[in-house]
């Protein structure tokens, strides 16, 4: 969040390579009175930019950091469109409708089914929306009945996103605490945690925290044993913000979509595996009698009747663009290579993370490309500061609760993150250690690493 900020002492910009165009000074938290040359504005700004952190490095984060060129170019010639201008740009709400069909067909949902979708800027807003189609569903399942204290089952697993929901949409969100060595969604708990005002239960494919996969098939069972025994009629949505684009290549058999019966609604960050940079999530429904027909909103002032279910009205259309870039370049086989590709490396680092002796894995059966880890021996905290000065952004956290005792550091691998940069990160967390006094092995020696003993490089 951005603040008021004083007007300091050192009111005014100082630049590096730009400082030689500079005429007068430019203020910092007031608008200039006159502009400069788009040179000077240029190059000052990407000299500011230069102090960002590289991310090629950035192992802290899910969102893609490379696109190919082709992409890119697409997205360039797509900037200057509006998504919601379909009457204007009526081709690129075509490419929105297919990737929807695309995504509602890799979750399996069903050809006699009418299911619906729409693009996000991101998983969040598209879980927003997914909840709040739950939450009039369940107004309207409860008429008559009482409607005034609606409620979430979710494991702690959840991403903020889930609890900024409950807080701005007035849901009491009931949260199945974690425990030490279980870090997604105990089923029987949320067995007694459900009741006739929950708008639906939330399960996670790809934790944010440990990239853990909750067991949705065994939630799903539960609630149907639950509408048979109890008459309660719960459905789930999947947060698969970044599973969605990892488990129909990776697991195909997996049960935790469509297939299953309570699943109603699903999200996914396109700008996650989707391997488009950020700004592009997808909502689908299973079937369009779970998006209630009050939420649509339909406009005609952009020259035709349009129907919207977004939370904003204007929105980029260049990484929608994109998505359908991918979808078409890469196709099932191509995401699959990514995502083993992903993987495989995601294990090579855990294998040889453990061989440090230093850390322990959260989980050691590894199903998505993210490798959480801690150590008794080692200050989490530290370790991720000093990598940060090698460039590399590993952060550091603790659980939440009942497991938030438990501090660990975490690598999201995406595709950049080649063998050769695990081995280069092994080397530099190596002699980091050293540094911290807590290098478990022979003076000079670096972790050996991919097979080989790394020599020092002078
Ligand atoms: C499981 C999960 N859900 C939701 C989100 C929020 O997604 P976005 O950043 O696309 O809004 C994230 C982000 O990391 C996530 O990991």
């Amino acid at each position: 969040m951005l603040s008021k900020k004083r007007i300091p002492v050192r009111k005014h910009i100082s630049a590096t390579y730009a400082s030689r165009a500079f005429t007068r000074p430019i203020p910092r938290y007031e608008i200039p009175e006159d502009g400069v040359g788009p040179d000077v504005a240029y190059q000052l700004i990407h000299d500011e930019m230069n102090l960002d952190g590289n991310p090629a490095l950035n192992l802290a984060s899910f969102v893609t950091t490379w696109m190919e060129p082709q992409a890119e170019r697409l997205i360039m010639e797509s900037l200057n469109k509006n998504l919601i201008d379909q009457e204007e740009y009526p081709q690129t709400g075509v490419i929105q409708a297919r990737v929807v069909n695309m995504l509602a067909r890799l979750f399996h949902a069903r050809e006699q089914h009418e299911f619906v979708g729409t693009a996000t800027v991101g998983s969040s807003e598209a879980i927003m929306l997914g909840l709040l189609a739950h939450k009039w569903s369940w107004r309207k399942r409860r008429e008559g009945k009482g409607t005034s204290s609606p409620n979430l089952v979710v494991g702690a697993d959840v991403h903020v996103v889930w609890e900024k929901f409950a807080r701005y949409f007035d849901v009491e969100l009931r949260v199945i605490p974690m425990e030490k060595g279980r870090y997604t969604l105990d089923v029987d708990r949320v067995r007694e945690a459900v009741d006739e005002n929950t708008i639906c239960v939330g399960a996670v494919l790809g934790t944010t925290f440990t990239g853990q996969l909750d067991p949705v098939k065994e939630l799903n069972d539960m609630l149907l044993e639950l509408k048979g025994h109890r008459g309660l009629d719960i459905p789930i949505h999947v947060d698969a913000a970044s599973g969605g684009f990892l488990v129909p290549f990776l697991y195909p058999e997996l049960q935790w979509d469509f297939r299953l019966e309570q699943v109603k609604s699903i999200n996914v960050s396109g700008h996650k595996y989707g391997l488009v940079y950020p700004g592009v999530g997808w909502l689908i429904f299973k079937d369009r009698e779970y998006l209630p027909e009050d939420l649509i909103f339909y406009v005609n002032y952009l020259g035709s009747q349009e129907a919207t279910y977004t939370l904003n009205f204007s929105r980029g259309s260049a990484m929608v663009v994109a998505q359908y870039y991918n979808l078409l370049r890469l196709g099932r086989r191509g995401y699959r290579a990514v995502a083993q590709s992903c993987l495989s490396n995601a294990r090579y680092l855990a294998e040889r993370l453990e061989e440090m002796g230093i850390f322990r894995l959260t989980h050691r059966d590894i199903r998505l490309p993210v490798v959480t880890f801690s150590s008794d021996e080692v200050d989490v905290y530290e370790l991720s500061r000093r990598l940060r000065g090698r460039g590399w952004i590993v952060p550091a956290y603790n659980l939440p609760p009942n497991a938030q005792d438990v501090n660990i550091l975490r690598v999201v691998v995406k595709e950049n993150f080649s063998r050769d940069m695990a081995d280069m990160l092994l080397s530099h967390m190596g002699e980091t250690l050293k540094e911290m006094g807590r290098g478990k092995r022979g003076d000079g020696e670096i972790p050996r690493i991919g097979g080989q003993i790394h020599t020092k490089i002078c």
